[in-house]
């Protein structure tokens, strides 16, 4: 009779109070946001507790606050990927805009600004659109571009305040420029084409922002009898683990971005994770965005929700707080760097 008691009990519990608990044994995932058609970009603003991400067709900016628990969201007249906030104004945002790089006031309450455009990328490539996109630690802005049309017409730039008249070309041609991040020590780049199968890895001069020397880290190819997919977004972790959201293979993968051993698989109820982002107070909560836009009918009967951004608890470890935007002083006026040169 005791023993039913206790096991009853135990099943009760909630299960932070279970002993042991090894990482990400326990790993919960949770849905937080209704389906958009592709969810992507998210990035947690740890200053005010505010996760952004963006649905690209739908030209949408969307905004929660953590601890309110509430969403908002303005739409942008064209197809939006990513979404930054600076370092100078939380509210001043500067985000993907088509081909162009746009900013826009807006404090999630009161209507946002007109949107102004900075820059437009890929000028000999008119099809093509902007797409993922990261801010480094002197707030310079990575951010590629990917065609409709045809192959080798995309490419990575460095938008800077002094630059925005002729961005710099850091990486061409590419298919699907896609995730970035860098590691702790700030001396590797992590780069993600989605045409490809491939995450490479680049030497990166933290004093001049340069990158060299490419070598593949992790190859899906090398992995198939544990993931399918392509590498999509990504982030890291506090000890410069990868993880990877694998596009077609419904997982965020935690790659060791120094041997490209794959430490840890994170499914998903739904084929295409797009992206990944740490959040929380504690940035301990790797949030995940999904698309559906691939998915035939009866891949979305089966899949619950896919569009969705989703939470998952328990990994057993964190991120690094994410880099702002400094390519702007507010809506209407140059970055002051600028004046300098
Ligand atoms: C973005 O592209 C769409 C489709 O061509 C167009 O309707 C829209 O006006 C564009 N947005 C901007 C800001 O140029
Ligand atoms: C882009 O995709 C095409 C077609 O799959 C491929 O031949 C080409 O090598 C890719 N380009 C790059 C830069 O990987
Ligand atoms: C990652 O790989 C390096 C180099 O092989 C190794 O020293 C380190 O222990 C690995 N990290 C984990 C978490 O396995």
């Amino acid at each position: 009779m005791a023993t039913t008691v206790i096991t009853f009990l135990t099943l009760l519990a909630p299960i932070w109070s279970l002993q042991p608990l090894t990482p990400t044994q326990y790993h919960g995932i949770y849905q937080l946001s209704d389906p958009a058609i592709k969810a992507d970009c998210p990035i947690w603003d740890y200053r005010n507790n505010i996760l952004y991400f963006v649905s690209i067709y739908e030209g949408e900016i969307h905004r929660y606050d953590f601890f309110k628990q509430e969403f908002s969201s303005i739409f942008l007249d064209g197809e939006v990927a990513p979404v930054i906030p600076s370092v100078r104004d939380s509210n001043l945002l500067i985000v993907g805009l088509n081909r162009s790089v746009a900013a826009v006031e807006w404090d999630g309450v009161s209507e946002p600004s007109e949107t102004r455009i900075l820059t437009t990328l890929a000028p000999d490539f008119p099809t093509s659109r902007v797409n993922d996109g990261k801010a480094d630690k002197e707030g310079n802005l990575w951010i590629g571009t990917t065609s409709y049309e045809g192959p080798n017409e995309g490419i990575l730039y460095q938008v800077t305040c002094e630059n925005l008249d002729s961005p710099r070309i850091e990486i061409a041609p590419v298919n699907i420029s896609n995730g970035l991040t860098w590691n702790a020590a700030n001396d590797k780049f992590f780069y993600i084409d989605a045409g490809s199968t491939q995450v490479v890895e680049y030497s990166y001069n933290d004093e001049t922002g340069e990158i060299s020397n490419r070598r593949v880290v992790f190859d899906v190819n090398d992995h198939t009898e544990q993931v399918i997919g392509s590498p999509h977004g990504m982030t890291i972790d506090e000890d410069d683990n990868l993880w990877v959201a694998l596009y077609g293979g419904g997982a965020v993968v935690r790659v060791n971005s120094s041997n490209g051993d794959i430490l840890n698989i994170v499914s998903f109820p739904t084929l295409g994770v797009t992206s990944a982002t740490w959040g929380g107070p504690y940035l301990d909560m790797l949030y995940v965005t999904s698309s559906r836009i691939s998915l035939t009918n009866e891949q979305k009967l089966g899949q619950p929700a896919p569009g969705t951004v989703f939470f998952v608890v328990g990994l057993g470890t964190k991120g690094r707080p994410a880099y702002f935007v400094d390519i702007l002083d507010s809506i209407d006026k140059e970055c002051e760097k600028k004046m300098h040169i």
